[in-house]
């Protein structure tokens, strides 16, 4: 596909590093506004250096085939999402679509016909560039399933295919940046077989997010892992690959490009009832624990609700299959935490993938108050173990200070500074504004490279 490369300011940050993770991906959704007191998350929580990437769940797609927002306020926070693109010019946002209507997903009807398609990608362009987002990202669970036939999978193909097409041609038309191409995809390896022709998918999407969570919750008869890296001594049968492993090498295996895919992390975790007096791995349960008192949701919940729960729990970690897992009482939580990251982003450099995708943001800990580790403490440590430089700090905005750093940019070019005071820091200058970046540990700002580098 006919693509920029990344500007060159990023791209001078990343040569630095070794790994070739280089994108981290954060889902929010538009239902997190109506979670009650401290769990309320608008996009205006969101950091806009945490991320690379943000992705708005959730648009969907009317009975015309056209794309459509799906809460009253959807284009309030379009806004204050695309926004933050003022803030760190490097940001990308994408706008998923996706949902279903009584089970059934509004792809089916879409991809049906091609003058369907036709009316989608029109409708789907127009309404990204009205919201100023950078990307689609397409959200059907799943091709060949829940109510779509098995032609769907060739039906998917082509939607990609045309939208790629159509994404270029605008792309050209308009001379703006093109429009990047992503979808959600399985992590259940029958799934992926009836959904995807990985071949034909693969070339038009910049990157594919394998959900590589739900793997196991209260549905199942006795306990077991949200998210496991590896299966566990306990699994059997199907369940033998239901592990982040198993999935990203079989979609490997189907000949997806290691660096087009994604690893999903979890910021949640999921709970379920004890049935005896047994609380390990594999123990009986009675089905999904109590809601939490943010989420709402019986058998899930969110990573500040767990933090909260494992105060005073007994917690312990599956070495098997590197993630941790708390109990008391009755209740049985398998969840993630800072460690089970570490270990997935060492796995996930290892087999050299494209990076991380978080579901979501305001599941983490995003203002702080609940865990004492920070805000966003999950992301925040998956963003430093995926080995990205420390965040920029933001100065206030040039308004009426004298201090020499936060003015340096006024009537200046866009670009990278040296920064005389501090050579482990640079400045970096947008539209006027000074933003005050700092290198890695250990290494100082050259302004010849425009780069940092060993002393
Ligand atoms: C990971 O998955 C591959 C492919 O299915 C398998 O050969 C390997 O044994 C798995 N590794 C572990 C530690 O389970």
């Amino acid at each position: 596909m006919a693509r920029l490369g990344l500007p060159t300011v990023f791209g001078v940050l990343l040569a630095l590093h070794t790994a070739t993770s280089t994108k981290l991906v954060c889902h929010m959704t538009n239902w997190a506004q109506y979670r009650p007191a401290s769990g309320k998350f608008t996009a205006d929580h969101i950091d806009p250096f945490l991320c690379t990437h943000v992705v708005y769940a959730l648009a969907t797609i009317n009975s015309f085939n056209t794309l459509i927002p799906t809460e009253w306020n959807d284009e309030d926070q379009y806004k204050m999402l695309n926004n933050l693109k003022d803030i760190n010019p490097l940001l990308k946002t994408l706008l998923s679509v996706g949902g279903s209507t009584n089970g059934i997903s509004p792809f089916i009807g879409m991809v049906s016909k091609p003058e369907n398609r036709a009316v989608f990608m029109k409708s789907a362009i127009s309404f990204l560039r009205t919201n100023n987002f950078d990307g689609l990202n397409l959200d059907w669970e799943f091709p060949g399933q829940s109510g779509s036939m098995g032609s769907d999978k060739d039906r998917f193909s082509d939607l990609v295919a045309e939208l790629d097409e159509a994404f270029v041609q605008e792309a050209k038309d308009t001379r703006k940046t093109q429009l990047l191409l992503t979808a959600n995809v399985a992590a259940f390896l029958p799934i992926i077989n009836r959904a995807y022709d990985v071949p034909k998918i693969a070339p038009h999407l910049d990157f594919i997010n394998v959900m590589t969570y739900d793997y196991h919750g209260h549905w199942e008869a006795r306990t077991s892992h949200n998210s496991p890296l590896f299966k566990s001594s306990i699994d059997s049968g199907s369940q033998l690959q239901h592990n982040i492993n198993s999935s990203i090498s079989h979609w490997l295996s189907l000949g997806a490009p290691a660096d087009k895919l994604l690893l999903g992390f979890s910021t949640y975790g999921r709970t379920y009832s004890l049935r005896g007096s047994d609380s390990t791995l594999g123990a009986l349960s009675t089905g999904a624990g109590e809601a939490g008192p943010y989420t709402r949701t019986a058998g899930l919940w969110s990573y500040y609700e767990v933090c909260s729960f494992i105060n005073g729990a007994s917690v312990n970690w599956i070495p098997e299959q590197k993630v941790p897992y708390a109990t008391n009482g009755v209740v049985w939580v398998g969840y993630d935490n800072v460690q089970s990251f570490a270990a997935k982003v060492e796995w996930m450099n290892s087999k050299s993938l494209g990076g991380a995708h978080v579901w979501t943001l305001d599941l983490d800990d995003f203002s702080g108050v609940f865990c004492s580790e920070g805000a966003y403490p999950l992301v925040t440590n998956l963003r430093n173990s995926m080995g990205f430089p420390p965040k920029p700090t933001a100065p206030p905005r040039p308004t009426t200070t004298k201090d020499p750093i936060v003015s340096f940019c006024a009537g200046r070019p866009d670009g990278l500074y040296e920064n005389v005071a501090d050579k482990t820091t640079y400045l970096q200058c947008f539209n006027g504004i000074t933003y005050v970046q700092r290198c890695q540990p250990g290494l100082i700002y050259y302004d010849a490279c425009k780069c940092c580098n060993y002393p």
